[in-house]
């Protein structure tokens, strides 16, 4: 966003009979207190009146000439503050506005997680039993030395596929299960290692390097194991799109604005999120990953959730992916 430039002279105010009105500018400052725009177009319209009053007095013509230049230097810096108070309260409104998309989008999603969760869990438990039977009966098929060569192998096929699916339920029963953080002090860039650390084989094998940037001093009140769920998921997907040689970032900080927040970075530079698919990576089966369930990041943002958290996903700089998890600090 373009600045407007300072004026020249900014030290005409300091001067001993500079115009009250001036000195009125000065004590308005920089900052955004309530009324503080208004203060300063105010101030301005009596700097004009004075001005015009300067202009039209009866006074030397020398002394009036001085005193109406000093009034316009001061008339100037005044606009050029005004400028920047208008530019500083334009950044914020931006900031706000987007933090309220965000806690929108938030809320339509744990509203559509719990909806699906109830959903899922009457389903899965349905499937169960069904299922078992299934297993079985390929089993017994398979162990049969009576039945055909040909048969024992579709038996043993159709038990994987029973397996698999007792596995995909399986994940589904525990994603209905609302997590409930057990909060304790513990280091996010200690645990963003620890994930690295457990990712070791599958980032060999993709050729990739990851990298966590963060103090490990820093402490935050959280679910240890939680979060380094939330870690080990969101690494692993950017190793998974990672193109061979390619660098995976975590960068850890603390944020002051407007109270104190923990924010965790992951990025890579693989393709990227598509603009168009980022509402939906966080339900439940969404995947466009060969072999992939879809549940990694709607694990993600149910633990991001319950810590009173919030979980977003964009454009790394220069390419990739960028995932951000912002958590109060406690
Ligand atoms: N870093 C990333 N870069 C590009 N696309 C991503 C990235 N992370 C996630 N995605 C997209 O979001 C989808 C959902 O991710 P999610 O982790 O929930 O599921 P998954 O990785 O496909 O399967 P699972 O994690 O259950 O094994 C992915 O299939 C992929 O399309
Ligand atoms: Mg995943």
């Amino acid at each position: 966003m373009a600045s407007p430039q300072p004026h020249p002279h900014p030290s005409a105010p300091t001067e001993p009979d500079a115009p009250a009105t001036a000195a009125a500018a000065v004590a308005i400052g920089p900052g955004l207190e309530s009324g503080g725009v208004s203060a300063l177009a105010a101030t301005a319209a009596a700097m004009a009146a004075a001005i015009g009053a300067a202009a039209g007095g009866g006074e030397a013509p020398a002394a009036d000439h001085a005193r109406t230049e000093q009034l316009l230097d001061d008339l100037l810096r005044v606009i050029d503050q005004y400028g920047r108070t208008l530019e500083q309260w334009r950044e914020l409104e931006a900031r706000y506005l987007q933090q309220i998309r965000e806690k929108d989008e938030q809320i339509q999603r744990k509203t559509r997680l719990e909806e699906l969760g109830a959903m899922a869990a009457g389903v899965a438990h349905e499937i169960r039993n069904p299922l078992g039977g299934i297993q079985l009966w390929a089993s017994l098929l398979e162990r049969d030395q009576e039945g055909s060569a040909n048969v024992r192998r579709i038996a043993a096929k159709i038990g994987d596929a029973a397996r698999h699916l007792n596995h995909v339920v399986q994940e589904l029963l525990d994603f209905t299960h609302v997590p409930r953080p057990v909060f304790e002090p513990c280091s996010p860039a200690a645990l963003a290692r620890d994930a690295a650390a457990l990712l070791a084989a599958e980032i060999a094998q993709r050729g990739a390097r990851v990298r966590v940037e963060g103090d490990d001093t820093l402490s935050l009140r959280a679910d240890p194991a939680m979060l380094r769920q939330v870690l080990l998921n969101l690494v692993s997907n950017a190793v998974q799109h990672s193109p061979a040689g390619g660098r995976v970032l975590v960068r850890l900080r603390r944020e002051e604005t407007p109270t104190p927040v923990c924010v965790l970075e992951v990025s890579d530079e693989g393709e990227g999120v598509p603009a168009e698919i980022r509402s939906q990576v966080f339900y439940p089966f969404f995947s466009r990953r060969p072999g992939g369930t879809g549940l990694g990041l709607a694990i993600v943002s149910r633990i991001v959730t319950a810590h009173a958290g919030a979980v977003t996903v964009g454009d790394a700089p220069g390419r990739g992916a960028l995932f951000t998890v912002r958590l109060p600090w406690r």
